[in-house]
């Protein structure tokens, strides 16, 4: 047993379930929709009340750790992160949530220097909690996970992806060959919660997935799980991930991923248009 982090795991269970509990019991029956950048990227009031559950837990008992909320003011997403960095998105699927499409979860994750090292993302609909600490496999509900490891070709492969909440990014979706993927994978799913879909590349429901234009609070969780349950994470060119503001990302069971990185066109200066 690894006993890196235990601690820091066992509150992050916590704050995920109890937050958990605020998106259950307000699936169909939340109040305030609002949009933030654009009229396609909402917030509601359980997205606010989930955050400040789980940030409260997170400073009590860790005072000295940052905490970047997606919900914060002025976040400093992409800021290098101190010694001890949480990323908390405590609602990831929120239009999914605000529809009433019963696909959403709860994602925190904590990161030593920039490094993520621990990830816990609770879907409160099926009560799946997944778990990671670095070094100490990937688990579901407490029982070891991995990544599929028989599905070694896309054409054999089920893929997922999504497409960013502000409208103002997705120009740059249109840069990636759909046709490509589509052409040569068993098929593609766009499932509308970043966090989840990484969750569930981790535990070898979906062999891979890949988005442009992430914020870290959407995938330093996720990235945690697929590492550690023997899954592949990258950028487009196949290089370690880093947290920055915006995150292109490229997730898989490990044995598709150069196969998937192969079909996805990312012209290098794509940052440009942001
Ligand atoms: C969104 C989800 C979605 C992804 C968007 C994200 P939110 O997060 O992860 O799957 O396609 O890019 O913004 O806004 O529901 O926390
Ligand atoms: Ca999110
Ligand atoms: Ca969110």
């Amino acid at each position: 047993m690894n006993n890196n982090y235990q601690k820091e795991l066992a509150i992050a269970i916590r704050a995920a379930r109890e937050a958990g509990r605020l998106i259950r019991d307000k699936i169909y029956r939340h109040q305030i929709t609002e949009t933030k950048s654009c009229l396609s990227d909402l917030v509601t009031e359980v997205d606010r009340q989930a955050e400040a559950c789980i940030v409260k837990l997170i400073k009590q008992h860790f005072p000295g750790h940052a905490v970047v909320g997606e919900e914060q003011e002025g976040n400093c997403a992409g800021e290098p992160g101190g010694a001890m960095t949480w990323y908390v998105d405590p609602l990831d699927g929120t239009t999914n949530f605000v529809f009433g499409v019963p696909f959403c979860a709860v994602s925190i994750a904590l990161a030593d220097h920039g490094i993520p090292v621990l990830g816990v993302v609770h879907d409160p609909l099926r009560e799946e909690t997944f778990t990671a600490v670095q070094d100490g496999g990937a688990q579901l509900n407490g029982s070891p996970i991995r990544a599929d490891n028989t599905i070694a070709t896309l054409d054999r492969s089920l893929l997922v992806t999504g497409y960013p909440g502000n409208i103002a990014k997705r120009p740059r979706m249109h840069l990636i060959n759909y046709k490509q993927v589509i052409d040569r994978c068993n098929n593609l799913r766009a499932l509308g919660s970043a966090a989840l879909e990484l969750a569930y590349v981790a535990g070898g429901r979906l062999t891979g997935f890949w988005e442009v234009s992430l914020r870290p609070w959407d995938v330093a969780a996720g990235m945690v799980l697929v590492k550690e349950a023997g899954g592949a994470v990258s950028d487009p060119a196949g290089q370690p991930l880093q947290l920055t503001e915006y995150v292109d990302i490229t997730a898989s069971n490990g044995l598709i991923h150069q196969e998937l990185l192969e079909c996805l066109e990312w012209p290098g200066d794509m940052g440009a248009m942001i």
